[in-house]
């Protein structure tokens, strides 16, 4: 599957690198960093090109400023954070490749690293415009792409500007479609996989590809009433997306059809309104109440999920169980985490929310691997192409 240059592949010495990073952290309401593993999981690529002797000019995103120079979406918290880590000064120049970059940039020494403020600043990234992609790519000697979290973007500075210069991927991006691809194409059996979060619409494609490739396939979240009405059960007023019921009916059949165990809740927390704070009472499926709403997977389903988790030699888990943002429904997400993080498989975190959760816990050193993407990480194991990646040179 990983066929792209690597910096391995490059002779750095003295040479201007342009690294695209996904320095898109969460910011607390003081702009304070509340998650800072998409930076230290940028560390060894940075690293590798500080022993190498080369001159790194860091690019990266920080939310979604919609082309306008916004201060709250600033990378100052971000630049802060790398000069804590790396422990060396770093420079955050005022703009985006003018006239501030290139100063600094010209002045740079071997293993000095400048950094742009945040690349959306300017609406030619995200517009996938040539001629701001030229001008990034004019300020340096190598394209570096160590961004996988953007990796599903097709931007300026994730695919045009490979265009106009030699390209490879970073240490990161590299690790991330060796984990994530080794996975998919030869996983230790039984294979196991959970699913969770809101809406089938947004897991089809992600659903439909792992039935072809894992032996369970265990799906919580609100999108498991959409199953589970469609094998013919009550669930109340639990939402479920009735145009895609057909969808899920063929899901289902698929998974038949291929000799894989598709396990949906067994048992539900259940309450009468959509609130944090709300009642509720513990259900099967067989007697759900008709006024009840499903808000979390019970302890039965936990036992269940738990007893397939633990027979799995491989784990891949995307997707909150049930309404993990409310504390009170966010048990059946955290006991499956544990689950997770004590099982012997190797174990795969998709990013995005359960990643959230794996690091609430603080269970991430138990995780053979919790993947910086979520977008991303979910199209690759979809099988759709990334933009990013296409744009890396293939190896010679
Ligand atoms: C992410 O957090 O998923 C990436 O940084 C991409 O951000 P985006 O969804 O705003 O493009």
């Amino acid at each position: 599957m990983f066929n792209k240059q690597t910096l391995r592949d490059f002779e750095l010495k003295g040479k201007k690198v342009l690294l695209r990073v996904d320095f898109n952290v969460p910011l607390n309401s003081n702009l304070q960093i509340t998650n800072d593993k998409r930076i230290r999981e940028t560390l060894p690529t940075l690293r590798y090109l500080m022993e190498h002797g080369a001159k790194i000019i860091i690019v990266s995103h920080l939310g979604r400023p919609d082309g306008k120079v916004k201060p709250e979406f600033s990378l100052k918290p971000v630049a802060e954070k790398l000069r804590e880590l790396l422990k060396m000064p770093i420079i955050l120049t005022d703009d985006v490749g003018d006239s501030d970059t290139f100063k600094y940039v010209r002045g740079m020494k071997e293993g000095d690293i400048v950094m742009m403020e945040n690349v959306r600043f300017d609406p030619g990234e995200e517009a996938n415009d040539t001629d701001f992609a030229k001008k990034l790519a004019s300020l340096a000697d190598i394209y570096c792409n160590d961004a996988f979290g953007t990796m599903h973007r097709a931007h300026a500075s994730t695919t045009k500007v490979a265009e106009y210069l030699p390209s490879c991927a970073g240490l990161l991006v590299e690790k991330e479609l060796k984990v994530l691809g080794s996975a998919l194409e030869e996983p230790k059996r039984p294979f196991v996989v959970l699913i969770g979060g809101a809406k089938v619409k947004d897991k089809i494609g992600l659903i439909s590809r792992l039935i072809e490739v894992a032996d369970v396939v265990m799906i919580g979240g609100a999108m498991a009433y959409t199953f589970l009405r469609a094998e013919g059960h009550n669930v109340g007023k639990s939402i479920i997306e009735k145009d895609k019921l057909t969808l899920a009916r063929l899901l289902i059949e698929k998974a038949k059809k291929q000799n894989v165990k598709l396990v949906l809740p067994v048992d539900h927390v259940v309450t009468a309104e959509f609130s944090f704070s709300a009642e509720f009472v513990i259900t099967s499926t067989k007697k759900f109440p008709k006024a009840g709403m499903g808000m979390d997977i019970g302890p039965k389903t936990v036992n269940l999920f738990s007893h397939y988790i633990h027979k799995a030699k491989t784990v891949f888990w995307n997707g909150p169980l049930g309404v993990s943002e409310f504390q009170r429904f966010a048990k059946g997400t955290n006991e499956v985490a544990e689950a997770v993080a004590s099982s012997k498989a190797f174990t795969i975190i998709g990013g995005g929310d359960s990643a959230k959760s794996i690091e609430q816990l603080n269970l991430q050193t138990k995780i053979n691997h919790v993947s910086t993407g979520g977008g991303a990480a979910l199209k690759l194991i979809e099988g759709v192409s990334l933009p990013g990646l296409q744009a890396i040179s293939e190896k010679l």
